[in-house]
């Protein structure tokens, strides 16, 4: 005769238990806070999986029926909001079994047969991060889309190019916007990528070692979008990789973002003034009328550290766990969801601010032509015109600019004399090679 158990134990592992746990450890043990965001992929799993076990003749047809409707039914009530959910059932999985239970009875109990926890939520987590990774990479590519269309148009717009946040050549701003272009694109490729690895099956590894049921791993796992099941089933339900890369694709996103963030605050100075953000996208000050600032900027450039840290965060989580399941790994999901969260309102608010702003390109060109950002074009015909090895012409230069910026003149309005004092042996030609467009356009497709 199975024993009664106290009404208080849980419902779904209290058998070995006399009484229910304290308040605090309620607290501590519960993820449904976090975790009922995985609800449709936990009801997704569970289908796959009671399908399964019908076709394998592990449950009958009529059971199998029944849960199928009742995970219909659930998802419909977490859908219009009418779902309880309920701390004291600790997680989405329990949460969502113990309706099934209230709504079909003792069928509901079959479904887990042949599972695991350890095995479901991975198999759930797999899937809530793959549909995060799908969505990111759509997310990406309409901010590319936006920066080509810049980039097209401003392939002409010459204005300083930087290191060391001082004009160093002049570049065009189809250039400077198309690196980051780039970034984007190795961004992408970096979350298809944890895609492409994390699209392996856990189900069916149960609690580690797998089952004694005869359930068939490749039909859950055809079902449920993977490739295939995962080889080993102790790894299924210990791996937590295909997260802290899904962390680190965010946040090297997130990096990224920040510098075109940095960029944007730089420029959008009245003393740079090479950008006018758009109203929608700045704020005022409560204070100072003159003020427009670039706080959703300023804002990006700081998720950066929230990115950051949820790596860290699981990474720490992670480090020196032993085989297998942990329950440590259940602070796998806040920081992943955050970080989801964080990267796409960054995503969104930077197409935004870049769509709608107004690129100066008069203070970008000036800017280029008075911070001396063609000496090396003088250095360069140096050494094309005189065969001077190019340390000596850059020598030469060095004095040339010099002399320019005595005279607080652009180096094309130096007159040639001077440049002949330090090097007799230059000619009107040099001012040739002193027109950015020319000068830029030598360089291009490289
Ligand atoms: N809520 C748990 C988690 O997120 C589910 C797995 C629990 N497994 C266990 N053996 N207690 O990790």
């Amino acid at each position: 005769m199975i024993k009664k158990q106290p009404s208080q134990s849980n419902q779904m592992w209290g058998g070995r238990f006399n009484s229910a746990p304290s308040n605090i450890m309620e607290q501590i043990n519960a993820s449904i806070g976090f975790d009922k965001r995985m609800w449709r992929e936990d009801i997704s799993g569970s289908k796959a999986h009671c399908e399964m076990l019908v076709a394998q003749n592990i449950i009958s047809k009529n059971d199998g029926t029944s849960i199928l409707n009742g995970l219909d039914q659930v998802a419909k009530e977490i859908e219009n909001g009418t779902f309880e959910f309920k701390a004291s059932l600790e997680d989405i999985h329990m949460n969502i079994e113990s309706r099934l239970r209230e709504i079909i009875g003792d069928a509901a109990g079959k479904l887990h047969t042949a599972r695991s926890r350890n095995d479901q939520v991975a198999t759930d987590f797999r899937l809530w991060v793959r549909s995060a990774c799908d969505d990111l990479v759509k997310n990406i590519e309409s901010f590319q889309n936006i920066l080509s269309g810049l980039c097209k148009e401003h392939e002409k717009s010459i204005m300083p190019g930087f290191t060391h946040l001082q004009v160093a050549q002049p570049v065009t701003l189809g250039m400077h916007l198309g690196a980051y272009w780039e970034m984007m694109d190795r961004d992408k490729s970096r979350i298809s990528d944890c895609r492409k690895r994390l699209n392996e099956s856990p189900l069916g590894a149960c609690a580690l070692s797998g089952t004694g049921f005869n359930t068939d791993r490749a039909m859950t796992a055809m079902k449920l979008g993977f490739d295939k099941p995962m080889a080993n089933t102790m790894d299924a339900v210990a791996a937590r990789d295909f997260a802290t890369e899904f962390l680190f694709a965010t946040a090297q996103c997130g990096l990224h973002l920040s510098r075109l963030a940095e960029e944007i605050i730089i420029w959008a100075t009245p003393q740079f003034g090479f950008i006018n953000l758009s109203d929608a996208w700045s704020t005022g000050s409560s204070i100072m009328p003159q003020k427009k600032n670039p706080d959703a900027a300023e804002l990006v450039r700081a998720k950066t550290g929230r990115l950051n840290g949820n790596l860290i965060q699981l990474m720490t989580v992670l480090k020196g766990l032993p085989m297998t399941y942990n329950k440590d790994m259940q602070e796998d999901k806040a920081c992943v969801f955050e970080s989801y969260d964080t990267i796409s309102l960054c995503l969104e608010s930077m197409k935004g601010m870049v769509e709608s702003a107004t690129f100066n390109l008069q203070p970008m060109r000036e800017a280029a032509e008075s911070g001396f950002a063609t000496a090396t074009e003088i250095a360069d015909w140096l050494v094309r015109n005189l065969d001077m090895p190019f340390r000596n012409a850059h020598h030469v230069t060095g004095a040339i600019v010099k002399m320019a910026e005595e005279k607080q003149c652009r180096l094309d309005q130096l007159p040639l004399a001077d440049m002949q004092s330090v090097e007799a042996k230059i000619t009107q030609d040099i001012f040739n090679s002193l027109n950015l467009d020319k000068a830029v356009e030598s360089r291009l497709n490289k």
